[in-house]
């Protein structure tokens, strides 16, 4: 199978997935289930997901238990969005190449699609597919990527950070956390969801997954700068404008590109140990660091 064909493959799985994990929109309060699907449904390039199973493939999980961590996933990412798009946050009116939730909708319900995705998330992570000892482990890893000491706690940095210049240790600190936990965390959770993976095996996953999470933010960084609003379907030059310490604000456009490159490297070699069996995880460090959108 080729790499574009096994991605068609897991796009279909998750979508099918999302669908069925998310309440119904006719559901009572109906236009809250509304929003939320009009936030997941048909957007995004589901990176997350596709580390989720390409992780899991290494350890022989199934892929409905797959497709519940991937959907977990998915949904925490889409509430990080919704809220980060928020006018108290950054403000943006673009997302996906649609009106963002606060838009389409109002603030109070962008507030609650992200804090009902959030539950949601973890609801689909106690889905039977998964087993008592994997929901456990799977809640934990998941709770912990997105909070405090995860993707909340890098938007609070984020934040704090607007109109400062940051070292470049707080800069990479802040994009590990904001961007690169819930990645990290989507590697870690498609190898849990399968057999025990050993010691050494999670550790190179950690070392892949750390490298490829902080070039996600990277590249993102460099995208504000390098592409257009509608190739990103989100307003491209908002970091500048908003005075956001980026990659690109402290070590300019050429070494940004370099990092990501040298992240991209260094994602290949943690990968080593596993030969063949990680080229779906090799292919998505390519797809990650190489992509225009
Ligand atoms: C955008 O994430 C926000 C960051 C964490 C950098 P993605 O680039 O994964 O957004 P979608 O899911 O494809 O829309
Ligand atoms: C967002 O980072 C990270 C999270 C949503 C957790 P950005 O603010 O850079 O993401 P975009 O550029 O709006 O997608
Ligand atoms: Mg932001
Ligand atoms: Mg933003
Ligand atoms: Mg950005």
């Amino acid at each position: 199978m080729t790499f574009d064909q096994w991605t068609r493959q897991v796009l279909d799985r998750v979508e099918s997935a999302l669908d069925h994990y998310l309440p119904a929109a006719d559901v009572l309060p109906a236009p809250l289930h509304d929003a939320m699907r009009y936030a997941v449904m048909g957007g995004g390039k589901r990176v997350r997901p596709l580390l989720c199973h390409a992780a899991g493939e290494l350890t022989n999980a199934t892929p409905e238990a797959l497709d519940a961590a991937a959907c977990a996933l998915e949904m925490i990412h889409v509430y990080s969005l919704v809220h980060d798009d928020m006018p108290c946050m950054d403000d943006d009116d673009m997302r996906r190449g649609k009106p963002t939730v606060h838009v389409k909708y109002d603030e109070p319900t962008a507030l609650l699609v992200g804090d009902a995705l959030q539950s949601q998330a973890f609801v689909t992570l106690t889905s039977d597919v998964l087993g008592a000892q994997r929901q456990a482990s799977l809640v934990r890893e998941l709770a912990l990527a997105s909070g405090s000491i995860g993707m909340a706690g890098g938007q609070a940095i984020d934040l704090a950070s607007v109109g400062h210049s940051l070292t470049r240790e707080q800069l990479e600190t802040m994009h590990r956390l904001k961007t690169g936990a819930l990645l990290r965390a989507a590697v870690r959770m498609g190898a849990l969801a399968g057999e025990t993976p050993s010691a050494q095996d999670l550790d190179a996953l950690d070392r892949y997954a750390a490298a490829v999470g902080l070039a996600f933010q990277v590249v993102d960084d460099i995208l504000d700068v390098t592409a257009d609003s509608a190739t990103l379907g989100k307003t491209a030059g908002k970091d500048a404008k908003d005075g956001k310490p980026t990659y690109v604000s402290i070590i300019g456009l050429d070494a940004s590109r370099a990092l990501a490159q040298q992240l991209r490297a260094d994602a290949h070699a943690a990968l080593e140990p596993f030969g063949a069996r990680a080229q779906r995880l090799a292919e998505l460090a390519d797809l990650v660091v190489n992509r225009v959108s």
